[in-house]
């Protein structure tokens, strides 16, 4: 604590650095900007007090002031581990005006290179104001934040938190620890913060997917907003932005010359599809492996390679994964790897690639290289080189999607804020889309800065197919 605002991030001296950045990014970031010129006078955001998880980049500083420009009170820590910018953190709590000696900025809960049980007291850090009152907006990207206030409400409930498992992950143990902890001080904590939100606005697909799970068995304790799918979000960032963000990663990390080389992509969703081309960009030989014979087909006719990890993983170079799904590439699967193979993951948790295996290994060795480059020795000598310990290596291993794509998902993040925090009246605890004259309103205010001249419709072209002159122009059902 210092001027009277708690926080805890690796170097308050890195604020300079940080808003030098965060200068440049603004004006890489025109939605956001257009966002805090139209709400400049309403202030929509007077009265949130909005708890964000999610990515603590010098593109989330760039949201977080936006937000506070539109009047709310702001908490934030980062949702993974290792994706912490420790110049953008220290510039959001210094803030625009303050100093490194009296910070006047938000409170920021975050540095790279957390322990999972520092990361999840800075969740809960977050999720409490000094004053002891928590949150009445939430903004999550893959649901953590979400998921410790639906297991905190259910065991203060139940009113025990139950014994650690030994099959649970080293995680969820975690969790129970803190849970544990918090039910033994106030045994209502989390059931007054559940109700005391007003909704959250979830940014990616994994979080997305755990929205409504809870939504299906009726547990979701506030109604969502699912940010993923506008559009403008899984379209674009997903696609584009690991399209530039993953060949950032594996430079980064191994520098070695991709073109030539053979790649693995698993999945072949939003975000596979933007891996396939960034690789086959740098000239690399570039298989897909899918479940779903629609992605399969495309990924073909894309003119991938689509295989299964068995046919290609003695032979293949580099592979990573960006399913969302779990087991994807297993200890057994690395073991007849050729050496100094590399594997990364991109999708969100850590468990597409099987690391509590790996260190299992009878006779294995571990050699880190450098922060989040690990060199894994084999009993016979051959070694692979996983990125980022498994978890996602565009953040981890580079600094993740640049300005201008998250631009479009944080002008949706912020529109959604505005909707649940003004409207909350409308919404049920269900998981909504925003609607599409929106989406297409994102877009449009990322047009200009690429000199975009849009054709407009004349009236008579809009009756012959059936849309308004001023959008929005596609029904909802529409793929893009
Ligand atoms: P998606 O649902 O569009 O694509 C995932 C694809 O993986 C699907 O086509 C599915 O059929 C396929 N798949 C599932 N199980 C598989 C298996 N066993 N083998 C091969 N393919 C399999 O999801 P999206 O939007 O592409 O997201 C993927 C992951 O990436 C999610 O965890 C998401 O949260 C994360 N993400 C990460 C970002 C980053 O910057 N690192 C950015 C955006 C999303």
């Amino acid at each position: 604590s210092r001027n009277g605002l708690d926080f805890k991030v690796a170097d308050l001296t890195l604020a300079e650095f940080g808003r030098n950045e965060l200068r440049l990014a603004e004006h890489e970031m025109p939605g956001l900007m257009a966002l805090r010129a139209e709400y400049a006078d309403s202030q929509p955001l007077r009265g949130a007090k909005i708890a964000g998880s999610l990515h603590m980049t010098v593109q989330t500083a760039v949201l977080i002031e936006t937000l506070t420009a539109l009047g709310a009170d702001v908490r934030w820590v980062s949702c993974n581990i290792f994706s912490t910018q420790d110049h953008a953190a220290a510039a959001v709590v210094v803030g625009p005006n303050g100093t490194v000696d009296a910070p006047t900025g938000v409170p920021v809960f975050a540095w790279k290179g957390e322990t999972l049980p520092e990361y999840w007291w800075c969740t809960e850090q977050m999720l409490t104001w000094p004053d002891g009152s928590g949150p009445n907006m939430l903004l999550d990207d893959g649901g953590d934040a979400t998921l410790l206030i639906h297991k905190g409400t259910e065991f203060e409930k139940a009113g025990a938190v139950p014994s650690t498992d030994p099959n649970d992950s080293e995680e969820y143990g975690v969790i129970l620890d803190l849970l544990r902890a918090s039910l033994a001080k106030d045994s209502t904590k989390y059931t007054r913060m559940g109700e005391g939100i007003k909704g959250v606005t979830e940014e990616t697909t994994t979080g997305v997917h755990r929205l409504y799970e809870l939504a299906k068995t009726g547990d979701l304790l506030f109604p969502a907003i699912n940010v993923n799918d506008s559009v403008t979000k899984s379209k674009f960032d997903n696609k584009y932005g690991c399209r530039h963000s993953l060949v950032d990663g594996i430079n980064r990390a191994v520098d070695v010359l991709i073109a030539g080389k053979v790649a693995v992509i698993f999945g072949y969703g939003d975000v596979g599809k933007g891996c396939a081309e960034s690789l086959r960009g740098q000239g690399a030989r570039v298989i897909v492996t899918e479940v779903d014979p629609i992605c399969a087909l495309q990924a073909a006719m894309d003119g991938y390679q689509v295989a299964r990890l068995e046919d290609v993983v003695e032979t293949a170079d580099i592979f990573i994964t960006a399913t969302g799904n779990k087991d994807i590439i297993m200890a057994a699967d690395m073991a007849k790897m050729k050496h100094q193979a590399i594997v990364g993951n991109i999708g969100h948790f850590d468990n597409e690639i099987d690391m509590a295996g790996l260190a299992k290994v009878d006779g294995i060795k571990r050699n880190t290289i450098k922060p989040q480059v690990d060199e894994w020795i084999f009993p016979d000598g051959h070694t692979i080189i996983v990125l980022s310990e498994g978890r996602l290596l565009n953040l981890g291993n580079a600094t993740g999607h640049p300005s201008f794509v998250m631009s479009n998902s944080f002008s949706n993040q912020t529109i959604a804020q505005i909707e649940l925090f003004t409207k909350t009246d409308e919404y049920e605890k269900q998981v909504y889309v925003l609607p599409k004259h929106l989406d297409e309103k994102v877009a449009r205010l990322h047009l200009d800065a690429l000199g975009v001249r849009l054709t407009e419709l004349s009236k008579d072209q809009a009756d012959y197919i059936g849309v308004h002159v001023e959008g929005p122009y596609k029904p909802d059902h529409y793929r893009y």
